[in-house]
């Protein structure tokens, strides 16, 4: 906690609106408590996103639920339930990706240089695709480059528009839309196959038998309230909004979870060793597991968040904590994650990387016959976890439904690069990343020299 603040909400006012942070167990709970109606994650995300003029004219409702809520059962059960169906294909997809675009990067000075960031984001594009769209639409080149150039022209343009004076931010809103032309590419591309979909399911109905789809077209189209069943622009443009957040928090995670590993290598042997044992095997059967790795993963999220607040929501109805402080309506509320994830009232020695601080250490001595990387006045705990150490998905009832995916696709990444390189950071002085208002984004040009691990170390895989 930031230590003026001592534990007490504090203020800060940015050009959009008054956020006010809240650290405290009491105060969070307030916000996880108070309806809908009053504060609301949804009207927080649409003033972030801005998905009116990044999102084909995407405008979500305020109030949660207004249209059902069936996106959280598709995400959090059906795509985690469909884990162990996907793992082994993106793993084939994974490998050969890193492979050609190893391939691809020229030798420089006797060294073969890799741009990071470009690679974590097609594998993690190719992944979600695999995952959401299913296996025609993450075949489409032409497509993929648009998902991927949507993310960016996302960031960009919402931000624009966020720091215009209201009275202007609309007209520059809208001829900027018209010139990123990736929302309209993957929405045209989409559009099609939401239809055929919505046909096939009228056809099931009438008793037709019909192709199965696995992936999360289907299991959002499936979740829609059954009263008032969604078009296909809705389900299209549901879509659109889990992409964006999906590809664009895993690919960054993954980024600095690779940073980490360049920084501290002495993780791979024993991270390796985890890939290679029968753990693995398990791993892919359940879609989850791999708890040297589920530590490691969480203590790079721990040291180098992606953002540095967490629960946001904005008073759509005025608010006021037990303490007295008021929200007005448009004042946003949120938990300062940054600075607690580096608070000493939360993790001890928090600004020193301890990779397996959260494994078991009795789990730890089995696997590696030593205690390295652990912390002993941790307690073991899981990367997926929520609770008032961990914030990192969220809070309570609205915490993150992807967690369990997105845990298991950056052990899946990782993992595939810790089994085929030792990796080395080109330039270890250089700025890795830069910030933005609450995020932090790494830099594209950061170089990583990815070496080929020997094959008697890998040939128990
Ligand atoms: C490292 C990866 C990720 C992180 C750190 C992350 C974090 C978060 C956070 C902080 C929230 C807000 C929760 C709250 O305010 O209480 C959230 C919500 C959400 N996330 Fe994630 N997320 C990740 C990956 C994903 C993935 C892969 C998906 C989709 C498969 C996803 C889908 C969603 C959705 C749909 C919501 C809104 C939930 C609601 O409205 O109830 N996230 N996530």
């Amino acid at each position: 906690m930031d230590p003026p603040a001592r534990g007490q909400p504090y203020e800060i006012l940015a050009p959009d609106a008054r956020y006010v942070f809240v650290s405290t167990e009491e105060h969070i709970k307030e916000v996880d408590s108070a309806p809908d109606t009053v504060l609301s994650l949804q009207a927080a995300s649409k003033q972030m996103l801005q998905p009116k003029y990044t999102m084909v004219g995407f405008s979500w409702f305020d109030r949660r639920g207004t249209e059902g809520v069936g996106f959280v059962r598709a995400l959090r059960t059906l795509l985690t339930n469909n884990l162990p169906e996907v793992l082994p294909q993106l793993r084939i997809s994974i490998s050969t990706l890193i492979d050609e675009m190893h391939d691809s990067h020229p030798v420089v000075n006797g060294v073969k240089s890799s741009p990071l960031l470009p690679m974590v984001l097609r594998l993690t594009a190719i992944t979600n695709a695999r995952a959401f769209f299913g296996s025609e639409l993450c075949r489409n080149e032409d497509f993929m480059r648009s998902a991927v150039r949507f993310i960016e022209e996302t960031l960009a343009l919402a931000e624009l528009i966020r720091l215009l004076p209201t009275a202007i931010a609309p007209m520059v809103g809208r001829v900027m839309a018209k010139q990123l032309t990736s929302q309209r590419e993957i929405y045209k591309a989409m559009m099609p196959i939401a239809e055929e979909r919505i046909l096939e399911k009228a056809q099931k109905q009438l008793g037709h038998k019909v192709p199965i789809h696995h992936d999360c077209i289907q299991w959002i189209m499936e979740t829609a309230p059954r009263q008032a069943p969604w078009s296909a622009e809705r389900i299209v443009h549901e879509l659109m909004a889990i992409w964006f957040g999906s590809v664009h928090v895993l690919s960054t995670t993954v980024s600095f979870a690779m940073h980490d590993l360049c920084l501290h290598p002495e993780y791979l042997e024993p991270l390796r060793n985890e890939l290679q044992s029968l753990a693995y095997a398990e791993f892919e059967r359940v879609g989850k597991g791999l708890p040297l790795m589920d530590s490691f993963i969480k203590e790079s999220m721990r040291m180098t968040p992606v953002e540095s607040m967490s629960t946001r929501r904005m008073a759509i109805q005025p608010f006021e904590f037990s303490n007295g402080t008021k929200l007005e309506v448009g004042d946003w509320t949120c938990t300062p994650l940054r600075a607690m994830l580096h608070d000493e009232q939360h993790f001890t020695d928090p600004l020193q990387f301890n990779g397996f601080r959260f494994a078991d250490r009795d789990l730890l001595a089995n696997l590696t016959n030593s205690s390295f990387g652990s912390h002993k006045s941790q307690e073991p705990s899981q990367l997926t976890d929520v609770n008032k150490h961990w914030h990192v998905w969220g809070t309570g009832r609205m915490a993150c439904p992807g967690r369990f995916y997105a845990a298991a696709v950056m052990k899946m990444i990782v993992g595939q690069f810790i089994l085929k390189y030792d990796c080395e950071l080109v330039d270890k002085d250089a700025s890795r990343w830069f910030s933005w208002r609450s995020f932090i984004y790494p830099r594209s040009k950061t170089l990583v020299v990815f070496r080929p691990v020997s094959v008697q170390s890998t040939e128990k895989i």
